[in-house]
């Protein structure tokens, strides 16, 4: 035993919304196209607002629902593969936008989509070695800068947002159980960066990437519930990476799992990447779906090819001193 919860969190997402009827005018596409197909219906972008401006703005919310203060995290990690600079990273700007002390270990972490659920697990490790126990992990991406407008294979997909979670360790709290893996390949969904000789937008194999997802959720699910020793009903909630409603749609109806318990947003945001599972868990926090107590089964896949899977505890701050 010896673990994190997540006791705070926030989330915030572009003001600029990109709708299905919009992308009809940029592509050949239809709404009725996209809806079927992926359970999307609009999107947000950044047009004025930067990618930290995200991370920050979720970054507070979550500080003020764990009632943490800034002075007091140990680490920040921003998963993401979008950020406004290669270097310096995106923490580095939380770290001096939130004003937190210069020893925090900041640096952000990219897994694609898998993103928040790695980062969960490197915090989890980090915290039992920091002296300070709070640790902000944020998911966050500004994809619409790698899209192809002209692409309506992809552009149709891909939204702009982030989520942020403060955690607490404490070393008789129960471990998160994250599985993550990896098999390296740059077929099925790459982004190239400078030195390919290649335009650094997205391109994907989506009936490839889908096959994979739809292979890789069971195997999650089934390997979280198993080094946690629940069975599917335990969970109070599940929370898929939002790439597609019909992967969500899929593994829900294997599982048996009544709707009510399999959360999703991505009609309002699209695939938002790194973000979409910490967006989706900090509004349903929010609306009161989940709160500290409940335990939620996450799943992420995506580029790399990367997976992961973790058992989420939410929780309230407990003084270090307590028993
Ligand atoms: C991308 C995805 C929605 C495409 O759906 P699909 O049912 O597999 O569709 P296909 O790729 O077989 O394309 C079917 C047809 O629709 C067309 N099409 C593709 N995008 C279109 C769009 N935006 N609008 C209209 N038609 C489109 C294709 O050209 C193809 O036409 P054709 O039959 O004349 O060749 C789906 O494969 C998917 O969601 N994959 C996973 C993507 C993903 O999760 N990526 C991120 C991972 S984190």
């Amino acid at each position: 035993m010896s673990g994190i919860k997540i006791i705070g969190m926030g989330h915030s997402v572009p003001k600029k919304v990109l709708t299905n009827q919009d992308l009809e005018a940029m592509v050949e596409t239809s709404d009725e196209w996209i809806r079927t197909r992926t359970g999307i219906r609009e999107r947000r972008i950044c047009r004025g607002e930067t990618h930290a401006d995200l991370c920050v703005r979720s970054a507070q919310q979550a500080l003020a629902c764990a009632q943490v203060q800034p002075e007091e995290i140990g680490a920040v990690i921003v998963c993401t593969l979008s950020a406004d600079y290669l270097t310096p990273s995106a923490a580095c700007l939380v770290q001096r936008r939130l004003h937190l002390p210069e020893d925090t270990l900041s640096f952000d972490l990219n897994a694609a989509c898998s993103g928040f659920l790695y980062g969960l697990h490197t915090m989890e490790c980090l915290l039992a070695a920091c002296p300070r126990k709070f640790g902000l992990v944020i998911g966050a991406e500004a994809l619409s800068h790698l899209v192809d407008y002209q692409d309506r294979s992809t552009c149709v997909l891909f939204g702009d947002g982030a989520g942020a979670a403060v955690v607490q360790y404490r070393p008789e709290w129960p471990s998160i159980h994250a599985v993550l893996g990896a098999r390296g390949d740059a077929g099925p969904l790459s982004i190239p960066g400078a030195g390919r000789g290649l335009p650094n937008t997205v391109s994907m194999d989506g009936q490839a990437v889908f096959r994979f997802a739809v292979e890789t959720l069971p195997k999650c699910i089934d390997a979280v519930l198993s080094a946690a020793g629940l069975t599917p009903e335990d969970p109070d909630c599940y929370v898929f990476h939002q790439a597609n409603a019909r992967i969500i749609d899929l593994a829900a109806r294997r599982y048996n799992l009544p709707p009510e318990k399999v959360a999703k947003n991505i009609d309002r945001y699209g695939n938002t990447s790194a973000a979409s599972i910490p967006l989706l868990l900090s509004e349903l926090w929010q609306a009161g779906t989940i709160g500290p107590g409940s335990r939620v089964l996450c799943v992420g896949f995506g580029g790399g090819l990367t997976w992961g899977g973790a058992l989420v505890e939410l929780g309230v701050r407990t003084n270090e001193t307590a028993q």
